[in-house]
Order: C-alpha cells, then structure tokens, then sequence
C-alpha cells in the first residue's frame, strides 16, 4: 500500500474469496458455492456475435427491461426491484446508505463482507452472537440497535430461520432498516419476500450467481418498498450507473424465463445435498441441518485443516476458514454434481482411511 492511503482504510481488513485457481477445470471445485450445472441452453443461445457488437453502447442504466421481468416473476412492482453488478454491491450500498449514523449489527459467524463493508464505510459495529447450536439469537437481533444484516440461510451455517422468526426480526424496530440476504434461499429456505408489502423497513437482497449459475456474470438484486430502492438508486447513479454490463442483463433476461431449467437444478442440489450429508455422518462427520447448497461440517478426529489439505492435494477444493474462531475446525463443501459428491465421499474416505 501506498503512502498516501488513509489511515481508515490503511487499517481495513478485506474479504478473502475462495480460491480460482487457474486451470479450475482440473479441481472438483467445492468452495465457493456455484451452482454444477451449466446456465439453461436459452441462456447459452442468447450471446450472438449480433449482442456482442452491441457491446460498444452503453447499457440501459434505468435496466427496466429486466426490473419488469424480475418483478413479473416475483409479482411485485418494477419499482419495488433493484439491480446491481453482483448482490455483494447491493450489500455495500446498503452499508453507505443506511450505517454512516446507525451501527450495523451483524452475526459472528456469517458472511464476511458484512464486517468489512462496515469497516470501509466506517461504521459502528454491533457483533451478535450465534447459540452454541449455530442458530442466530432471533431476541438479541430484536433488541439490538442498528442497520441489521442477516444471511437467511446463513453462511457458513446453512441454517435458516423460518419468516416468522424474521418478521419478528424486522417488525421489532420500525426505525431501522433490516436487510435480509437471501442468496442462498432457493435451496429450501422460506423468503421474506411477502413482507416487503407490509414493511417499509425490509430489503431483500438476492443473487444469480447461486442458484441460476451465473456467479461469473455478476448479477445481484434485491425487493423492498419504492423508497429503499429510491435510495439505492441515488447511490448507483452518484458512483456508476452503468454498473451492469448489457450481457449480464440479457442473460438475466434470458435466466428469468428459464425457471423451470433453474427449479430442476435446484431440486437436484438438494437430493444431492441430503445424500452426500448422509454419507458424510457415516464417515464420521457432524453437520448443522443445511438449507443452502453447501455443508458445513466437522470430523470428530481428523481436524479441518488436515482434511482440507489432503483433499486439495487430490484435486478437491473445499472452503477452510483458517483463524475464524467460531467455524475453527469445520469445512464449508458445496454441493456439486452427483458425480462429483460421490468421488469427493470416496476421496475423504480414502483420507481418513489413511489418517486414522
Ligand atoms: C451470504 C452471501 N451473500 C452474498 C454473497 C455475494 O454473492 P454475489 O456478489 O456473487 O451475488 C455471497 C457469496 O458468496 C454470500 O455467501
């Protein structure tokens, strides 16, 4: 770093993404919860040499051709629709727009950016505990004060909570903002979409990098009353309004008519999921009750660190969160294809056969 940094962000600690390693084709990628299967062939059709000409105008920075398909999907307004390069800047706009004065609350285990967008826009940090269980503290988020983000399901948990949990969560304090990050809610979590209706304190933010296969396209959304997205707006138009590249929004065009290509990998990943859960807690493994397409799991003998080594070392990546306290010793796996659940169960046996 350069010395003519600011001091704030000299001290700022950033995320760290999962490995891409170079090659990735060679791995059985299982850390950073992208969805196995290709985009739907309609989306795949839809990149002509025509589009990519296209390229050399701006795109449309109002992005009302796919708010309107979005909110015709989700029977909402296309006022009621936000759209950003990636639900990771939702996220951050959030954190501009509504935690310069109020502190963000957050939990201690989930989502790593939640701290460092706080510690960029310089906001106070109030840290929730989860149980021991893993679960999140439903009172203490009630009764804290400040901008609330919570992950639902949670990341690296996998554990959601039912809406009632999180309308008792937002309706707590009407005078602050609860934003609810639902990027992983499609994998059988219950959405709080329904409330945006009820309450103008609500945003949901959602993503296609999940579960519409498009993590490398950057596509990132989000519902909340006219006036939330009124001030995301103001923030998208005062950075760069030009912010979603015209491929990205014809493929989400494309994605949104394509549901039921997209409800069938889901569906999938979660057979997939509760049978690779099953194999793993015969193997020794405990694992949380996950409703996102990873696992979140610790061997009762052989520790995190090691396994995680051993089954790169054989072509596997899976998540490791070296130094986090509350998740030290526990692995976060995608959940890939059947295929390469089943080669990543017969690979962590072979491990633990050797190690043990
Ligand atoms: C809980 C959660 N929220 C948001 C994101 C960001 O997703 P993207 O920026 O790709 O939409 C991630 C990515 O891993 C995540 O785990």
């Amino acid at each position: 770093m350069s010395r003519f940094l600011s001091k704030r962000l000299q001290k700022l600690s950033v995320y760290t993404p999962g490995e891409q390693p170079k090659g990735a084709e060679r791995f059985i990628k299982l850390n950073t919860n992208e969805l196995p299967y290709p985009p739907a062939p309609a989306v795949r059709a839809a990149v002509t040499d025509a589009k990519l000409c296209d390229l050399r105008l701006y795109p449309d920075p109002t992005c009302s051709s796919l708010k309107g398909a979005l909110a015709a999907l989700y029977g909402t307004k296309a006022s009621e629709v936000y759209l950003a390069n990636g639900s990771d800047d939702v996220l951050y706009f959030a954190f501009l727009a509504y935690c310069q004065e109020a502190p963000a609350v957050f939990c201690d285990l989930t989502y790593g950016f939640y701290e460092v967008f706080a510690d960029l826009v310089g906001s106070q940090k109030t840290v929730v505990p989860l149980k021991a269980d893993y679960s999140v503290d439903v009172d203490a988020l009630c009764a804290a004060d400040g901008t609330v983000f919570l992950a639902n399901p949670n990341a690296p948990t996998g554990l959601a909570l039912p809406l009632s949990d999180v309308e008792r969560i937002v309706s707590s304090k009407s005078d602050r903002v609860v934003v609810v990050d639902e990027a992983y809610v499609d994998f059988g979590g219950e959405s709080a979409l329904s409330l945006i209706k009820k309450y103008d304190n609500l945003l949901v933010v959602r993503t296609f990098s999940k579960s519409r296969a498009m993590a490398g396209a950057r596509l990132g959304y989000a519902f909340a009353c006219e006036e939330l997205i009124a001030d995301l707006e103001r923030i998208r138009f005062s950075t760069n309004p030009y912010n979603i590249n015209r491929l990205t929004l014809l493929l989400g065009e494309k994605t949104v008519q394509e549901e039921a290509y997209y409800r069938d990998c889901m569906h999938r990943i979660v057979t997939t999921r509760e049978k690779t859960k099953q194999a793993l807690e015969a193997l020794g493994f405990s694992l949380t009750d996950s409703r996102a397409n990873f696992l979140f799991a610790t061997h009762n003998r052989v520790s995190a660190e090691d396994l995680y080594l051993a089954l790169k070392a054989r072509g596997i990546l899976v998540r490791y969160f070296a130094g986090a306290k509350r998740a030290a010793n526990h692995l976060r796996i995608s959940v890939g294809s059947e295929e390469e659940m089943a080669e990543f169960i017969r690979v962590t046996e072979q491990i633990l056969k050797e190690q043990l």
